[in-house]
């Protein structure tokens, strides 16, 4: 040993930082496989919703739905949750609630019609296959499938028209799958 060279390591010297190193990958492939069993075992699937607590949501639990029985849901009467006088209904979270449907190379409601500025929570599932909802020009992007119902919070800031897209091919009719969104400016109380 001269000690000439600082920068060259010694035997001892590197299996310390290859132990150290081995620790980490260790490490690692524990939080993988504890995150995967994790979410196998919770069923996490992304922006499921459970229902609004609405009365009758009964046949919508925990994000599911039976695609067949969608007539005993609010998926039966699509669009916005109305009241009997036609007025939108707030639910306990502040945000109005608005069911669609996407089947057949359609959405239920083909148009929408939702206020500027108030958080509107669309609940959406499929009739046949799995489709795409993507509100186009935003990050506003769910895959919706058969059984299950995918719910998200939006707030339109700016009157105008939106349109929803179907992103994944669902057969022929794929590229006519679309649906309007028109945004109305909040209406003045008298
Ligand atoms: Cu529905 Cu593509």
């Amino acid at each position: 040993m001269s000690g000439t060279d600082p920068v060259r390591l010694d035997h001892h010297t590197l299996e310390r930082y290859e132990t150290a190193w081995l620790g980490v990958a260790v490490v690692l492939t524990i939080l993988l496989f504890v995150g995967v069993l994790a979410s196998l075992i919770s069923g996490t699937y992304p922006l499921l919703g459970s229902g609004t607590g609405h009365a009758h949501d009964a046949a919508i639990v925990k994000g599911h739905v039976d695609p067949a029985q969608l007539a005993a849901t609010p998926f039966a009467k699509p669009g916005l949750v109305m009241d009997d006088s036609g007025k939108p209904v707030m639910n306990a979270q502040g945000t109005l609630d608005a069911y669609l449907v996407a089947g057949g190379f359609t959405y239920q409601p083909s148009v929408l019609r939702v206020p500027a500025g108030v958080p509107v929570t669309l609940h959406v599932t499929a009739t046949d296959v799995v489709h795409g909802f993507q509100l186009t020009g935003t990050n506003v992007n769910v895959e919706i499938l058969p059984g299950h119902v995918a719910s998200l919070t939006v707030t339109f800031r700016h009157p105008g028209e939106q349109h929803i897209i179907c992103n994944e091919y669902c057969g022929v009719g794929h590229h006519n799958m679309i649906t309007r969104f028109i945004v109305e400016a909040p209406t003045e109380t008298p």
